[in-house]
């Protein structure tokens, strides 16, 4: 058997918890392969609604297993909140959660750096969620990192302070960065001694052991693809492979056990944090997209950017991703524009290309868009594909025509059944 990867073609919040859930039943295992607790994967059913930063979005199926890979970074304070509200919605992840002895651990000085760096930027920060990704990405291809297996090595302690030395030392580079470590180190400490209860495995054994074995495995993505640390927008990414490619290293799989490639994006853009964003509206429009998409951020709650669909920077993400099949989401947030502009290309250098440049801040590139024609239609009840409006049909061809990838999946609302395959 082959892993499906599904994954972010945008800057992330395309929806993807919510595809990894309406997917889970064709699947025995779903693996998350890179990211941490900067992720918020956002599922409704039932008329509630459940946030999960580093579980994967497998667990609210009976029977699926979950696996979190060794590409992925833990904060074990999160973790645990996490688990504490499943159990409050009735739902125990433990028995079927499994955890990469290889998985890097967030300490509280990780944050702490995190803060530091970005108080220190100014108006150059990148927006980071402040949850330590950058700091533990950093220690882990320093070769300085502490990772889930040492949990239970008996070598935990000793490398601990290790590293938690280390982080004193570079916090003293920072001397207008007020923190209090006490207060948030004991939590922490019990939070990991409890994470290393949990069952911590092998997991690039399992998941190969499992794909021989006839196990259907799907690997969920975090952030986009324009968050990713080579091919995103560069330095105004996150530190890890969020790309296809990624769930090779972050799981332990061979490329040649990648089948299909699921790449969920957004029928307009948003994106949360600094760095640019080509076709982003800065006028009411784009306050009206935010306000019908609800776009908030699921884990810092900052207002996110919105703007129009481009093409240029979705054919870019199709291809450093091999996207296979395509998903697109939030088509009911767009009913009511007489128009759609679409981004087809960016002037760029004196020359209108359709392959996304090195650099696209405004200086760099213009987008040049073309009008769609809109509907009026309230999507929010729509079951069938025959129950979509023609322009919606249009819409969804002439992204299909120029990506040259079917869209399988239109979301039309939050909910796990408000979504239509086709
Ligand atoms: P970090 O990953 O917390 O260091 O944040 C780096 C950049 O990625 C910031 O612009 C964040 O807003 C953005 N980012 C990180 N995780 C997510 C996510 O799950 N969705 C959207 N943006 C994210």
């Amino acid at each position: 058997m082959k892993v499906d990867v599904l994954l972010g073609l945008q800057w992330g919040d395309e929806g993807k918890g919510k595809i990894v859930d309406v997917l889970t039943p064709q699947y025995d295992i779903i693996a998350r392969f890179q990211g941490g607790p900067n992720a918020g994967h956002t599922l409704i059913f039932d008329g509630k609604k459940h946030v999960l930063h580093t579980i994967p979005s497998g667990v609210f199926r009976e029977g699926t297993q979950n696996v979190v890979g060794n590409g992925v970074v833990i904060d074990p304070v999160i973790f645990k909140r996490e688990i504490t509200q499943l159990l409050e919605a009735g739902v125990d992840p433990r028995p079927n959660l499994y955890i990469s002895r290889r998985a890097h651990l967030i300490a509280p000085t990780h944050r702490l750096l995190d803060a530091a760096s970005e108080q220190a930027k100014g108006k150059a920060k990148i927006g980071s969620t402040l949850k330590g990704i950058g700091p533990t990405y950093m220690d882990k291809t320093g070769r300085n990192g502490l990772r889930v297996g040492d949990l239970t090595s008996g070598k935990f302690e000793e490398r601990y302070q290790a590293l938690r030395t280390k982080h004193l030392g570079l916090l003293a580079q920072y001397p207008d960065f007020e923190y209090d470590l006490e207060s948030v180190e004991a939590e922490w400490l019990a939070a990991a001694k409890e994470l290393g209860q949990l069952q911590l495995i092998d997991t690039e054994h399992f998941l190969n052991e499992a794909l021989d074995s006839g196990k259907r495995v799907l690997a969920e993505g975090a952030q986009g693809t324009m968050l990713d640390i080579d091919f995103g927008t560069y330095p105004f990414v996150t530190s890890s492979n969020t790309i296809a490619a990624g769930a090779c290293n972050g799981l332990g799989v061979g490329p040649g056990r990648i089948g299909e490639v699921i790449g969920i994006f957004k029928a307009y853009c948003t994106r949360v944090g600094s760095g640019p964003f080509p076709t982003e509206l800065l006028d009411e429009t784009g306050e009206a997209l935010r306000e019908a998409g609800g776009e908030y951020g699921a884990t810092t709650g900052r207002p996110r950017r919105c703007g129009w669909l481009d093409l240029v920077q979705l054919r870019y993400a199709c291809r450093v991703n091999g996207v296979t099949q395509l998903a697109m989401m939030k088509a009911d947030v767009l009913s009511g524009f007489d128009a759609i502009p679409v981004c087809h290309a960016y002037e760029h250098a004196g020359a209108t290309t359709a392959n996304l440049p090195f650099g696209i801040e405004p200086d760099e590139v213009t987008p040049t868009y073309s009008d769609h024609k809109g509907w009026q239609e309230d999507l929010t009840g729509v079951t069938t594909v025959e129950g979509l409006p023609v322009s919606l049909h249009d819409y969804i061809a002439m992204v299909e025509k120029e990506m040259k990838i079917p869209v399988k999946v239109v979301s039309v609302g939050p909910d796990r059944a408000q979504t239509i395959q086709r």
